[in-house]
Protein backbone atom coordinates (compact mmCIF):
# COMPACT_ATOMS: atom_id res chain seq x y z
CA UNK A 1 0.00 0.00 0.00
CA UNK A 2 2.78 2.57 -1.14
CA UNK A 3 2.32 6.21 -0.31
CA UNK A 4 3.73 8.23 -2.92
CA UNK A 5 4.47 11.95 -2.48
CA UNK A 6 4.87 14.40 -5.70
CA UNK A 7 6.59 17.27 -4.78
CA UNK A 8 8.89 20.19 -6.05
CA UNK A 9 9.00 23.69 -4.01
CA UNK A 10 8.84 25.44 -6.94
CA UNK A 11 5.44 26.33 -8.62
CA UNK A 12 4.12 24.79 -11.80
CA UNK A 13 6.87 22.05 -12.40
CA UNK A 14 3.57 19.51 -12.43
CA UNK A 15 3.34 17.92 -9.09
CA UNK A 16 -0.73 17.92 -9.78
CA UNK A 17 -1.00 17.03 -13.36
CA UNK A 18 1.87 14.14 -12.35
CA UNK A 19 -0.57 13.17 -9.51
CA UNK A 20 -3.51 13.25 -10.78
CA UNK A 21 -2.40 11.64 -14.35
CA UNK A 22 -0.31 8.79 -12.64
CA UNK A 23 -3.66 8.28 -10.36
CA UNK A 24 -5.72 8.11 -13.50
CA UNK A 25 -3.49 5.06 -14.67
CA UNK A 26 -3.11 3.39 -11.88
CA UNK A 27 -6.88 3.35 -11.57
CA UNK A 28 -7.70 2.41 -14.70
CA UNK A 29 -5.40 -0.84 -14.11
CA UNK A 30 -8.00 -1.27 -11.14
CA UNK A 31 -5.73 -0.33 -8.36
CA UNK A 32 -7.59 1.32 -5.58
CA UNK A 33 -6.28 4.96 -5.67
CA UNK A 34 -6.65 7.74 -2.90
CA UNK A 35 -5.49 11.41 -4.25
CA UNK A 36 -4.96 13.15 -0.74
CA UNK A 37 -4.77 17.08 -2.02
CA UNK A 38 -2.61 18.80 0.54
CA UNK A 39 -2.58 22.42 -1.31
CA UNK A 40 -4.86 25.31 -0.39
CA UNK A 41 -4.57 26.09 -4.34
CA UNK A 42 -6.87 22.95 -4.43
CA UNK A 43 -6.06 22.23 -7.97
CA UNK A 44 -6.30 18.17 -7.27
CA UNK A 45 -9.46 19.01 -5.98
CA UNK A 46 -10.29 20.70 -9.13
CA UNK A 47 -8.82 18.79 -11.35
CA UNK A 48 -10.75 15.51 -10.16
CA UNK A 49 -13.85 17.42 -10.56
CA UNK A 50 -14.80 18.71 -7.19
CA UNK A 51 -15.77 22.22 -6.17
CA UNK A 52 -13.35 23.62 -3.52
CA UNK A 53 -15.82 26.11 -2.48
CA UNK A 54 -18.30 23.63 -1.81
CA UNK A 55 -18.86 23.55 1.84
CA UNK A 56 -17.32 20.16 3.25
CA UNK A 57 -15.00 18.89 5.65
CA UNK A 58 -11.82 18.94 3.81
CA UNK A 59 -7.57 18.97 4.32
CA UNK A 60 -8.24 21.68 7.06
CA UNK A 61 -9.99 19.58 9.16
CA UNK A 62 -7.80 16.78 9.23
CA UNK A 63 -4.81 19.37 9.94
CA UNK A 64 -6.76 21.03 12.59
CA UNK A 65 -7.51 18.02 14.28
CA UNK A 66 -6.36 18.30 17.72
CA UNK A 67 -5.83 21.51 17.80
CA UNK A 68 -7.31 24.10 20.39
CA UNK A 69 -10.89 22.66 20.22
CA UNK A 70 -11.08 21.28 17.08
CA UNK A 71 -12.96 18.13 16.59
CA UNK A 72 -11.09 15.02 15.58
CA UNK A 73 -11.69 14.65 12.14
CA UNK A 74 -10.19 11.40 10.13
CA UNK A 75 -9.30 11.41 6.64
CA UNK A 76 -12.11 8.71 5.95
CA UNK A 77 -14.85 10.79 7.29
CA UNK A 78 -13.73 13.34 4.10
CA UNK A 79 -13.17 10.92 1.23
CA UNK A 80 -15.35 11.81 -2.04
CA UNK A 81 -15.70 9.26 -4.67
CA UNK A 82 -14.97 11.06 -7.98
CA UNK A 83 -16.17 10.52 -11.72
CA UNK A 84 -12.51 9.08 -12.64
CA UNK A 85 -12.92 6.43 -9.88
CA UNK A 86 -10.24 7.77 -8.24
CA UNK A 87 -11.14 9.13 -4.51
CA UNK A 88 -10.29 11.81 -3.03
CA UNK A 89 -9.27 13.97 0.43
CA UNK A 90 -10.14 17.38 -0.98
CA UNK A 91 -8.43 20.82 0.18
CA UNK A 92 -9.67 24.13 -0.06
CA UNK A 93 -8.19 27.92 0.41
CA UNK A 94 -9.42 27.07 4.19
CA UNK A 95 -6.43 24.61 4.96
CA UNK A 96 -4.17 27.98 4.22
CA UNK A 97 -5.31 29.10 7.79
CA UNK A 98 -4.07 25.27 9.28
CA UNK A 99 -0.68 26.24 8.45
CA UNK A 100 0.48 28.53 11.87
CA UNK A 101 -1.26 26.05 13.58
CA UNK A 102 0.76 23.30 13.07
CA UNK A 103 4.14 25.17 13.82
CA UNK A 104 2.54 25.21 17.56
CA UNK A 105 2.48 21.13 17.11
CA UNK A 106 4.86 19.04 18.57
CA UNK A 107 4.19 16.45 16.43
CA UNK A 108 4.02 18.75 13.10
CA UNK A 109 5.92 16.34 10.92
CA UNK A 110 3.32 13.60 11.37
CA UNK A 111 0.02 14.77 11.68
CA UNK A 112 -0.49 13.23 7.55
CA UNK A 113 1.32 10.10 7.77
CA UNK A 114 -0.67 9.01 11.71
CA UNK A 115 -3.99 10.51 10.07
CA UNK A 116 -3.29 7.97 6.65
CA UNK A 117 -2.39 4.91 8.99
CA UNK A 118 -6.05 3.97 9.66
CA UNK A 119 -7.17 3.73 6.08
CA UNK A 120 -4.09 2.49 4.41
CA UNK A 121 -5.58 -0.64 4.02
CA UNK A 122 -8.11 -0.07 1.76
CA UNK A 123 -6.56 1.48 -1.13
CA UNK A 124 -3.52 0.12 -3.28
CA UNK A 125 -2.14 3.53 -3.60
CA UNK A 126 -2.03 6.78 -1.80
CA UNK A 127 -1.07 9.67 -3.94
CA UNK A 128 -0.01 12.98 -2.20
CA UNK A 129 -0.15 16.52 -4.17
CA UNK A 130 1.96 19.22 -2.30
CA UNK A 131 1.89 22.75 -2.35
CA UNK A 132 4.61 25.13 -4.00
CA UNK A 133 6.73 25.74 -1.28
CA UNK A 134 8.86 23.99 1.53
CA UNK A 135 5.86 24.56 4.85
CA UNK A 136 4.36 21.97 6.88
CA UNK A 137 2.07 20.85 4.27
CA UNK A 138 5.33 19.42 1.97
CA UNK A 139 7.59 17.97 4.92
CA UNK A 140 4.39 16.13 6.29
CA UNK A 141 3.47 14.98 2.48
CA UNK A 142 7.04 13.97 2.77
CA UNK A 143 7.49 12.18 5.85
CA UNK A 144 4.38 10.56 5.01
CA UNK A 145 5.49 8.97 1.92
CA UNK A 146 6.92 5.47 1.14
CA UNK A 147 8.54 7.47 -2.09
CA UNK A 148 8.34 10.82 -3.75
CA UNK A 149 8.40 11.66 -7.06
CA UNK A 150 10.12 15.34 -7.97
CA UNK A 151 8.64 16.83 -10.57
CA UNK A 152 10.65 19.29 -12.54
CA UNK A 153 10.01 22.36 -15.43
CA UNK A 154 12.60 22.26 -18.16
CA UNK A 155 13.33 25.70 -17.04
CA UNK A 156 17.15 27.09 -16.46
CA UNK A 157 16.50 26.68 -12.39
CA UNK A 158 15.79 23.19 -12.59
CA UNK A 159 18.74 22.48 -11.43
CA UNK A 160 19.53 24.89 -8.67
CA UNK A 161 16.16 23.73 -7.25
CA UNK A 162 16.97 19.65 -7.16
CA UNK A 163 20.27 20.68 -5.33
CA UNK A 164 18.19 22.34 -2.78
CA UNK A 165 15.52 19.50 -2.73
CA UNK A 166 18.44 17.25 -1.85
CA UNK A 167 19.32 19.20 1.18
CA UNK A 168 15.72 19.27 2.36
CA UNK A 169 15.60 15.10 2.13
CA UNK A 170 18.59 14.33 3.87
CA UNK A 171 17.30 17.40 7.15
CA UNK A 172 13.92 15.21 6.63
CA UNK A 173 15.81 11.79 7.15
CA UNK A 174 18.21 13.36 9.81
CA UNK A 175 15.03 14.29 12.16
CA UNK A 176 12.95 11.73 11.51
CA UNK A 177 15.09 8.78 11.23
CA UNK A 178 14.36 7.31 8.10
CA UNK A 179 15.69 8.53 4.93
CA UNK A 180 13.95 9.82 2.04
CA UNK A 181 13.12 7.56 -1.17
CA UNK A 182 13.06 10.13 -3.67
CA UNK A 183 13.15 7.51 -6.79
CA UNK A 184 11.74 8.91 -9.62
CA UNK A 185 12.16 12.51 -11.30
CA UNK A 186 9.39 13.74 -13.71
CA UNK A 187 10.49 16.36 -16.00
CA UNK A 188 7.15 18.17 -17.61
CA UNK A 189 8.15 20.21 -21.01
CA UNK A 190 5.47 23.02 -20.06
CA UNK A 191 8.07 24.79 -22.58
CA UNK A 192 8.23 23.95 -25.89
CA UNK A 193 11.61 22.96 -27.04
CA UNK A 194 13.33 25.57 -29.62
CA UNK A 195 14.39 22.96 -32.14
CA UNK A 196 11.09 21.12 -32.10
CA UNK A 197 8.54 23.56 -32.65
CA UNK A 198 6.54 22.37 -35.89
CA UNK A 199 6.05 25.70 -38.72
CA UNK A 200 3.02 25.83 -37.35
CA UNK A 201 3.59 26.50 -33.87
CA UNK A 202 6.42 29.01 -35.30
CA UNK A 203 4.07 30.90 -36.98
CA UNK A 204 1.50 31.02 -34.21
CA UNK A 205 4.32 32.34 -32.02
CA UNK A 206 5.17 34.90 -34.44
CA UNK A 207 1.58 36.35 -34.93
CA UNK A 208 0.87 36.13 -30.99
CA UNK A 209 4.27 38.44 -30.56
CA UNK A 210 2.36 40.44 -33.32
CA UNK A 211 -0.81 40.68 -31.23
CA UNK A 212 1.06 42.06 -28.00
CA UNK A 213 -0.04 38.28 -26.31
CA UNK A 214 2.32 36.39 -24.28
CA UNK A 215 3.90 33.55 -25.06
CA UNK A 216 4.88 30.48 -23.44
CA UNK A 217 8.62 30.63 -22.98
CA UNK A 218 10.80 28.43 -25.12
CA UNK A 219 14.11 26.36 -23.57
CA UNK A 220 16.89 25.01 -25.76
CA UNK A 221 17.10 21.20 -26.55
CA UNK A 222 20.71 21.37 -25.37
CA UNK A 223 19.66 23.12 -21.98
CA UNK A 224 17.02 20.10 -21.69
CA UNK A 225 19.40 17.65 -22.47
CA UNK A 226 21.10 18.83 -19.28
CA UNK A 227 18.54 18.76 -17.05
CA UNK A 228 17.59 14.88 -17.72
CA UNK A 229 21.24 14.29 -17.71
CA UNK A 230 21.74 15.92 -14.19
CA UNK A 231 18.45 14.28 -13.17
CA UNK A 232 20.09 10.72 -13.85
CA UNK A 233 22.92 11.21 -11.28
CA UNK A 234 20.21 11.23 -8.81
CA UNK A 235 17.40 9.47 -9.54
CA UNK A 236 16.66 5.83 -10.54
CA UNK A 237 13.78 6.68 -12.93
CA UNK A 238 13.68 10.08 -15.08
CA UNK A 239 10.61 10.23 -17.25
CA UNK A 240 9.77 13.21 -19.50
CA UNK A 241 6.17 14.48 -19.89
CA UNK A 242 6.00 16.46 -23.61
CA UNK A 243 4.09 19.16 -23.70
CA UNK A 244 0.43 18.51 -24.77
CA UNK A 245 -2.54 21.08 -24.91
CA UNK A 246 -4.99 18.05 -23.84
CA UNK A 247 -3.91 18.47 -20.59
CA UNK A 248 -5.35 21.95 -19.60
CA UNK A 249 -8.96 20.50 -21.24
CA UNK A 250 -8.50 17.21 -19.46
CA UNK A 251 -8.16 19.31 -15.92
CA UNK A 252 -10.64 21.37 -17.25
CA UNK A 253 -13.01 18.56 -17.90
CA UNK A 254 -12.51 17.64 -14.08
CA UNK A 255 -11.05 14.20 -15.80
CA UNK A 256 -7.32 12.25 -15.63
CA UNK A 257 -5.86 11.80 -18.79
CA UNK A 258 -7.22 7.87 -18.72
CA UNK A 259 -10.18 8.92 -19.23
CA UNK A 260 -10.41 12.07 -20.82
CA UNK A 261 -7.19 11.12 -24.06
CA UNK A 262 -5.60 8.16 -22.80
CA UNK A 263 -3.62 8.16 -26.32
CA UNK A 264 -2.58 11.80 -26.01
CA UNK A 265 1.24 12.07 -26.02
CA UNK A 266 1.53 13.11 -22.33
CA UNK A 267 -0.75 9.96 -21.32
CA UNK A 268 1.41 7.62 -23.21
CA UNK A 269 4.19 8.49 -20.59
CA UNK A 270 2.28 8.57 -17.68
CA UNK A 271 0.76 5.14 -18.39
CA UNK A 272 4.64 4.12 -18.37
CA UNK A 273 5.43 6.12 -15.48
CA UNK A 274 2.46 4.38 -13.27
CA UNK A 275 4.06 0.77 -14.58
CA UNK A 276 7.09 2.23 -12.89
CA UNK A 277 5.25 3.14 -9.97
CA UNK A 278 3.89 -0.55 -9.37
CA UNK A 279 7.56 -1.95 -9.46
CA UNK A 280 8.77 0.43 -6.74
CA UNK A 281 9.33 -1.29 -3.50
N1 LIG B 1 3.07 18.28 -20.21
C1 LIG B 1 2.41 19.43 -20.16
N2 LIG B 1 2.10 20.11 -21.30
C2 LIG B 1 1.43 21.27 -21.25
N3 LIG B 1 1.03 21.84 -20.12
C3 LIG B 1 1.29 21.24 -18.96
C4 LIG B 1 2.00 20.00 -18.91
N4 LIG B 1 2.10 19.61 -17.61
C5 LIG B 1 1.50 20.56 -16.89
N5 LIG B 1 1.01 21.53 -17.68
C6 LIG B 1 0.31 22.75 -17.27
O1 LIG B 1 1.24 23.52 -16.54
C7 LIG B 1 0.60 24.15 -15.45
C8 LIG B 1 1.30 23.73 -14.15
O2 LIG B 1 1.10 22.35 -13.93
P1 LIG B 1 0.67 21.81 -12.51
O3 LIG B 1 -0.51 22.56 -11.99
O4 LIG B 1 0.57 20.35 -12.60
O5 LIG B 1 1.97 22.22 -11.68
P2 LIG B 1 2.13 22.23 -10.10
O6 LIG B 1 3.56 21.93 -9.81
O7 LIG B 1 1.11 21.38 -9.45
O8 LIG B 1 1.81 23.76 -9.79
P3 LIG B 1 1.72 24.40 -8.30
O9 LIG B 1 3.13 24.50 -7.84
O10 LIG B 1 1.07 25.74 -8.52
O11 LIG B 1 0.91 23.47 -7.47
C9 LIG B 1 -0.86 23.74 -15.49
O12 LIG B 1 -1.58 24.75 -16.13
C10 LIG B 1 -0.86 22.49 -16.33
O13 LIG B 1 -2.07 22.33 -17.04
MG1 LIG C 1 -0.21 21.88 -7.95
Amino acid sequence: MPVITFTHHKGGTGKTTSCLNCGGFLNKKGKRVLVIDCDPQANATTGLGCDPQEPRKNMYDVFMSGTDEFEAVALKEIIVSTESGIDLCPSSLDLAGAEPYLYEREDRLFVLKEAIKPILRRYSYILIDTPPSMGQFVINGIVAADHVIVTLDNGMFARTGLEALQTIFSDIAEITGTPVSADMAVITRGRMIQEEMTPGEEISRGFRRLLGLKNEETTSREQFEEIVVFCEKFFPNVFTIPYDILIHEAQKQGLPLSEFAPESKAAVVYEEISSAIEKLN
